[in-house]
């Protein structure tokens, strides 16, 4: 009986283990956003983040992460299903079609970040604020928990960046639009979150992590140098600028990613080779502007 017991705990638990990680980008465009804005021990010479702000992220993290924001980039996706609170804020859903976020203005229900509950605020971009602005207590007393503000921000600024976690309300930013991956069955939101990543990496860069990141680190440097300081930059005093990037991520969504998969759709090469730079912008974006909001916010 006790056996038996074991075996089916035993069973359950590595049956949650296995549980595919379905939402934000996937552990491997996390991780790379992440990575980009911190920038590993082999770009010591090219850091994004001011000291300052290095020393901060070091004092933040959590021991097992070894100094390495990238290990724990995906923290947000584990922690959503017990702290259910924060599920809404990993996305934005706007008006189907329209392919513009409504920035959140003072009058009432004009804006597109709210939860289901028509709650203002919470989404994405509600999240970023929020915890960018916990973050500039650091060094004061704060109530908040700056290690997991530092965790949620650096997951939110991947996800925003994901075009469709900024997509159309019906079909939950294509999460119920069913297409097939070259044989596979999927829904389009996994293809932008994990596959069109985890085939550029087998197809591209020997299914290593490393060297996507590196390609993408050295087209900041080369092939988008002039347009980096323009992503870096917010307008006035902001400190971080995320409805920016929920307009871009709507449009993008638009342009690249609703565009010919519709339901039922097989996406293949042809879709993979067109939306792979777009990905690989997004994920520049990305880790470019979490290192320029943790510079903004640590000094
Ligand atoms: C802001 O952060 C607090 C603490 O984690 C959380 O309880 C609250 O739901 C967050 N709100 C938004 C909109 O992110
Ligand atoms: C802050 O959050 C982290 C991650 O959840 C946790 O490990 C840590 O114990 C928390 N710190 C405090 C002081 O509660
Ligand atoms: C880097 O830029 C080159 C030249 O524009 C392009 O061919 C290549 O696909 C880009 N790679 C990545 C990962 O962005
Ligand atoms: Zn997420």
């Amino acid at each position: 009986m006790k056996k038996c017991y074991k075996i089916q705990l035993l069973a359950t638990l590595s049956f949650i283990l296995l549980l595919p990680n379905t939402k934000g980008w996937g552990e491997d465009g996390h991780a790379i956003v992440c990575r980009i804005a911190q920038v590993t021990n082999d770009f010591p010479s090219s850091s994004r983040l001011s000291d300052s702000a290095a020393d901060a992220v070091k004092n933040l993290l959590p021991k097992y992460a070894q100094n390495d924001l990238g290990s724990v980039c995906s923290w947000a996706d584990r922690v959503r299903f017990y702290l259910h609170w924060s599920s809404a804020l990993h996305f934005a859903d706007t008006p189907d079609k329209l392919c513009n976020y409504h920035f959140d203005q003072l009058s009432e229900n004009s804006g597109d970040c709210k939860d289901q509950d028509g709650e203002k605020g919470r989404c994405v971009v509600g999240a970023i604020k929020n915890y960018t602005d916990q973050l500039l207590g650091y060094g004061k007393d704060t109530q908040y928990n700056l290690t997991q503000a530092l965790l949620f921000l650096s997951h939110f600024m991947g996800d925003v960046h994901q075009p469709l976690h900024v997509g159309f309300t019906s079909d939950k930013g294509g999460n119920l639009i069913n297409i097939h991956w070259y044989r596979r069955k999927q829904n389009l939101h996994h293809v932008w979150d994990v596959n069109i990543i985890e085939t550029a990496e087998e197809r591209f860069y020997d299914s290593d992590i490393n060297g996507f990141t590196k390609a993408i680190q050295e087209n900041i440097t080369k092939t988008w140098s002039d347009q980096v300081r323009g992503w870096e930059t917010c307008n006035s005093k902001e400190t971080t600028c995320p409805d920016i990037y929920a307009s871009e991520g709507i449009e993008a969504a638009c342009k690249w990613a609703y565009k010919d998969a519709p339901e039922g759709s097989v996406l293949e090469d042809d879709y993979f080779l067109s939306r792979l730079p777009e990905v690989s912008l997004r994920l520049a974006q990305g880790g470019v502007r979490l290192a320029a909001t943790l510079n903004r916010i640590f000094g």
